[in-house]
């Protein structure tokens, strides 16, 4: 690698060059014209920082508890699919990479590692799964059972995702896995994704959502799933407030504000614009949490004064592994730690409890051009 990365983006140009194209555009793609995918980014700038002064800030703690887990900071890892298309150890080295910076770890239902590996390399380590409910309810059950003895702290169900979005890179590309992986949780060749069938015309992982994914999924499915486990469930991919309140009417642990880091439906909000709603609708009984867009500390010091008890990163871990392995991860979360630390330590805060909605409003300056 040539000069030290200082920021997210800089990580992204060097995957880019490190990646296979298709490969790069499966992880960097949103759907159809990208204009969330832009959006999720752009409206974190939207939101601007009122910081207090002369508040003694030479001490910050930013630890924080995730459904009932202490972390060291509200900074975990969103689930991505398929890791060891980005380096040979995957999903194993994001988890010793979370471990290490004393963070959480969500574990695609799609990894290229199974459950259980990812748990043998960070026995220690904060891990939950997430899970997309198959046709095939004992197989979804069993994935749930195995992420129980595993040591998993939780099932992040994805509610998103009944079709996958149209991504049109991976449709040019005919996306499918790397030949010698395959989606490492399941036994059979077409649930691995790693059949040699042609995928005909289409990206070959829309067609494999097409055919092993429940679409008929319904509210009604989430108190199935609540009585298979004892582990907190929490919904991922809400952006209404009437959906959050339904989520809390069947009980569910946790709710993720989240557009699917706009690889789903285009058009939908930038996440950071309606977390305040959904916040407020939820009224502190369950934890919230944001993912969609978040790269620099700033931006996460403003999900937490909007309500996110923590928020989730995604591609900026992908392109930490493309770069160097467990250690790129690790450098991208010290990176967000470190500005976290400043941003907050710049608005006179010293710990997360201190953060609040007051530092933060909704930019009222518009362009005079
Ligand atoms: C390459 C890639 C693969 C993903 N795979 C999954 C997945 O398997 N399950 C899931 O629920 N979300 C998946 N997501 C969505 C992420 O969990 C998260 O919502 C999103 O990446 C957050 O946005 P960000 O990438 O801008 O941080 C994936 C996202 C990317 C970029």
């Amino acid at each position: 690698m040539s000069e030290k990365p200082v920021c997210i983006s800089d990580y992204e140009q060097q995957a880019k060059i490190i990646l296979p194209k298709a490969v790069f555009d499966y992880y960097f793609s949103g759907a159809d014209e990208q204009e969330t995918l832009a959006d999720n980014v752009a409206a974190f700038s939207r939101w601007k920082l009122y910081p207090r002064v002369l508040r003694d800030v030479s001490r910050v703690d930013l630890s924080v508890s995730v459904l009932g887990q202490q972390l060291s900071m509200p900074v975990c890892v969103a689930a991505t699919a398929m890791q060891r298309m980005a380096h040979p150890a995957g999903e194993t080295a994001t988890a010793k990479a979370c471990r290490s910076s004393g963070t959480g770890m969500m574990l695609s239902s799609w990894a290229t590692s199974s459950i259980e590996e990812v748990a043998q390399n960070a026995p220690d380590g904060v891990r939950w799964l997430q899970l997309y409910i198959y046709k095939d309810r004992e197989l979804t059950k069993s994935l749930v059972k195995r992420a129980e003895s595993a040591g998993y702290k939780g099932i992040f169900v994805t509610v998103d995702t009944p079709y996958l979005g149209r991504r049109r890179n991976d449709v040019r590309n005919r996306f499918k896995l790397t030949p010698h992986l395959k989606m490492a949780n399941f036994e059979s060749p077409d649930l691995a994704f790693s059949s040699k069938e042609s995928y005909k015309e289409d990206s070959g992982l829309a067609v494999y959502v097409t055919q092993a994914i429940d679409p008929t999924l319904k509210w009604e499915d989430i108190v199935w799933l609540k009585k298979l486990t004892t582990l907190p469930v929490v919904v991922k991919g809400i952006l209404r407030v009437d959906d959050a309140r339904e989520a809390l009417k069947y009980g569910v642990d946790g709710i993720v504000v989240s557009n699917h880091g706009a690889r789903q439906l285009d058009c939908v909000p930038a996440t950071i614009d309606v977390l305040p709603e959904i916040v407020e609708a939820v009224g502190g009984k369950v934890e919230v949490f944001l993912d969609g867009g978040i790269r620099r500390g700033t931006d996460v010091l403003k999900a937490l004064a909007l309500g996110a008890k923590a928020v989730f990163i995604g591609r900026p871990i992908l392109w930490g592994l493309a770069c160097q392995g467990e250690k790129g991860v690790s450098e991208v979360l010290e990176l967000l730690r470190e500005e976290l630390r400043l941003a907050v330590a710049l608005v006179g805060c010293t710990t997360v409890k201190e953060i609040d909605k007051s530092i933060v409003r909704r930019s009222q300056f518009t362009s005079r051009i």
